[in-house]
């Protein structure tokens, strides 16, 4: 059962040891307050605390030390922290994926039944992750608060009327859930004045606040519209701003579409009242803007996944130009920097990959994803963001499984498997790279 890896770490933890009795500890292994606290407090416990979006809490020694024999799996495994980024040819900002270190630590510590170490002599506290807002400027909230209809799961949109008298610019965001024992994770829309007429048709869909939507802020059935994603959150992210001069514009009149991901496992009933921040400017000298990376033909049904297949692969490599200029108001003639990247697809996803190809070099992965998770989708921020230049190509890949095993399932059933192909609804798939960029 010891990884490779081991070589590695062991003298990572033999070093730690040799230091411990003169700290007072005196443990030959890891231990829960020199070694495994850090990291829970460091990468866990902003979701497993009393009243987070986790089942169960992490934050003591009693609850950790219960834990310990799910923890080590979860962690060896790497589903938990959830962040779906298996290592590629980028580094990313933010990233609170655990070091094969860690890993190794919490293993070997789960491993010798959880030892508790001394608790006046504990380890060092983790760099944090996630920049956070360095101020805020703006707050805009959902008009009334809501209550999931539907249990476990319910994807539920809130239009927010922006407010601003002047055309502004978003240079940092952030999400507060009313109740984050509920809220699973949120998608930001930004509707432009032109396609108010279309939004006020998906509110009146369905009686009451907000509607039923999925994959993206359309009411089920409803067209679409050049879509503007404007951020996204996760629990445990606590906003970011973008690089100094850098934002991405507003009109005067826009509303803001609020997707929210309802997910009740925790049997709290109280309604949610989710509030957006943002970090804002009159002027930017670098715009930026979200660009949807996919093939045309997709959306007119090429995408077809038949049902009980596995490994239903679609891939496109294109310069993208020509489709954006058609969503995309800035210049992108000469090229764009890609700031971050959001994977999209929906619950037959398996797996996927997006690429940078220059010419006469190996392509470049910059995003991939080995183990999709519709419900930890989230944007990834380059740490050193790539540059597509012309002549260059990018590179998309989704592989879908569309067998009994990935279908949706309630109350105990779970549908069979049907054809399918590109759409909005739950049981039809997507595929797309959105990006974030500002051209060259
Ligand atoms: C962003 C929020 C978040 C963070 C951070 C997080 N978890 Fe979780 N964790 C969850 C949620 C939500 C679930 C319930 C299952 C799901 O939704 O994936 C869960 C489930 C689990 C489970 C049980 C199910 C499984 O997958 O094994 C374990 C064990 C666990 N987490 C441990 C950890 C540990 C250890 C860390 C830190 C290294 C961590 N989690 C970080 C949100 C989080």
């Amino acid at each position: 059962m010891f990884p490779a890896m081991n070589a590695r770490t062991w003298p990572v933890v033999a070093f730690s040891a040799l230091l411990l009795p003169a700290c007072g500890g005196g443990e030959s292994g890891p231990s829960y307050y020199q070694d495994v606290q850090p990291i829970l407090a460091g990468r866990c416990i902003n979701c497993h605390r009393s009243g987070g979006i986790a089942p169960f809490a992490l934050d003591s020694y009693e609850l950790a030390k219960d834990a310990a024999a799910a923890i080590k799996p979860a962690v060896v495994s790497r589903r938990m922290p959830p962040w779906s980024a298996a290592a590629a040819d980028a580094a990313y900002q933010h990233d609170p994926s655990l070091t094969d270190a860690q890993i190794d630590l919490i293993a070997h510590w789960a491993d010798a039944q959880a030892p508790e170490g001394d608790p006046d002599a504990p380890g060092p506290a983790l760099d944090p992750v996630g920049g956070g807002l360095d101020r805020i400027d703006r707050e805009i909230v959902m008009a009334e608060p809501y209550r999931p209809k539907t249990s476990p799961d319910d994807y539920h949109c809130f239009a927010i009327e922006w407010g601003a008298e002047e055309d502004t610019y978003v240079t940092g965001f952030n999400a507060v859930p009313g109740n984050p024992e509920i809220v699973h994770h949120i998608a930001v829309y930004l509707i432009t004045p032109a396609n108010l007429p279309e939004m006020r048709k998906w509110e009146d869909s369905e009686e009451g606040n907000g509607w039923t939507c999925f994959g993206g802020p359309m009411a089920e059935g409803g067209a679409n519209v050049p879509i503007a994603l404007l951020s996204a959150w996760i629990p445990g992210y606590s906003g970011s701003s973008f690089p100094e001069g850098h934002g991405i514009k507003v009109p005067k009149g826009s509303y803001m579409v609020l997707q929210v991901h309802y997910n009740t496992l925790s049997g709290n009933e109280d309604p949610d009242q989710t509030k957006l921040q943002f970090r804002v400017a009159n002027e930017v000298s670098t715009p930026l803007s979200y660009a949807p990376f996919l093939n045309a033909g997709w959306v007119l049904g090429t995408m077809d996944i038949p049902a009980n297949q596995k490994d239903v692969e679609h891939s496109y490599i294109a310069d993208p130009r020509g489709l954006l200029e058609l969503f995309v108001e800035l210049d992108l003639t000469r090229g764009f920097k890609i700031h971050a990247v959001m994977f999209h697809m929906h619950k037959l996803g398996d797996r996927g990959r997006f690429a940078l190809l220059k010419p006469g070099v190996p392509a470049r992965t910059l995003l991939n994803i080995e183990k999709w998770d519709f419900d930890w989708q989230r944007e990834y921020f380059f740490e050193d963001p790539p540059v597509f230049e012309n002549g260059d190509q990018l590179s998309l890949k989704c592989v879908f499984d569309n067998t009994k095993a990935k279908q949706i399932c309630s109350g105990g059933t779970c549908r069979e498997p049907e054809d399918t192909n590109w759409g909005e609804g739950s049981t039809e798939e997507m595929c797309v790279a959105n990006m974030l960029v500002s051209p060259l």
